[in-house]
């Protein structure tokens, strides 16, 4: 278990899922938190009293990621609190399935100003309160690399972000901040749960266990502390040479 005794981060959308997992698994290894999400409060609110059981400070803050005014002031309340930022986990993300013809513009927009303007004006304003040690990790997916049936405008979403992070390591590694991105594989969310129809019709007559069987060497879905433990090895001192770099955490997918 890594130590971040003394660090403080920011998990955006870290109040439901994987970003709530992260935001746990940090606050063990002795992390101040702030988690940030849009719409369910009370889901916030029941993830910041999980996060003190660990004995750490902890707040939420609601803020769009879609909007570059609100992810300004996200982070700029979480530097008001706690005079500093460490760490930025880039985790809030939408999931979206329309084929060519029925794929609006407004849809698009949607997905590109979640997924990946909004994860990169959130690193936008993090940098400007690290100092060296700064570590951030965003969000890609599988997706990104395995295609679904209706799935382009989201996984074309996913791989920008890959790509943003292999140039945006160029930038941040002279100021000594590593930048990373994962890529999970299914793991059971709420996202997850409510679209597992569509990830099913790529594979017409085939049951979800035998789907799994399939593609996953590791025989199951992920679990939010999957994803989470290895994102707290991302964030420790002891990850000071990986940067640019996206790491696929799947259970093997092919
Ligand atoms: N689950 C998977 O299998 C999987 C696989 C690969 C990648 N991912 C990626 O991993 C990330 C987390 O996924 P998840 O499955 O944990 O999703 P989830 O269960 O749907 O949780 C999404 C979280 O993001 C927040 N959020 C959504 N839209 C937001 C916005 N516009 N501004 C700020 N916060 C927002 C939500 O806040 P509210 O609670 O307020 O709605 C919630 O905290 C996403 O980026 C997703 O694309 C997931």
């Amino acid at each position: 278990m890594s130590n971040l005794s003394g660090k403080v981060a920011l998990v955006t959308g870290g109040s439901r899922g994987i970003g709530q997992g992260i935001a746990l698994e940090l606050a063990k290894s002795g992390a101040s938190l702030a988690i940030s999400y849009v719409a369910h409060q009370d889901q916030a609110e029941e993830t910041i009293n999980r996060i003190k059981e660990y004995k750490v400070d902890a707040i939420a803050i609601k803020a769009d990621s879609s909007e570059v005014s609100q992810v300004e002031y996200l982070v700029n309340q979480v530097v008001q609190h706690y005079g500093g930022l460490d760490i930025l986990v880039s985790n809030a993300g939408i999931e979206h399935f329309s084929s060519l013809d029925e794929t609006r513009q407004q849809d698009f927009d949607r997905v590109f100003a979640v997924n990946t303007r909004g994860q990169f004006f959130v690193v936008q304003q993090a940098v400007k309160h690290m100092k060296r040690g700064g570590r951030i990790v965003c969000s890609s997916s599988m997706s990104a690399s395995t295609p679904f049936a209706r799935h382009a405008v989201y996984a074309a979403s996913k791989a920008a972000v890959e790509v943003l992070v292999k140039n945006l390591a160029i930038e941040l590694g002279p100021r000594g901040i590593t930048i990373n991105a994962i890529a999970p594989g299914g793991v059971g969310t709420d996202m997850a749960m409510e679209n597992t129809r569509e990830y099913l019709s790529s594979y017409p007559g085939m049951a979800l266990e035998d789907i799994i069987n399939l593609m996953i060497p590791a025989g199951r879905l992920g679990t939010p502390q999957d994803i989470a433990q290895f994102v707290a090895f991302l964030v420790s001192d002891e990850a000071e040479w990986i940067t640019g770099q996206t790491m696929h955490i799947d259970g093997g997918v092919h």
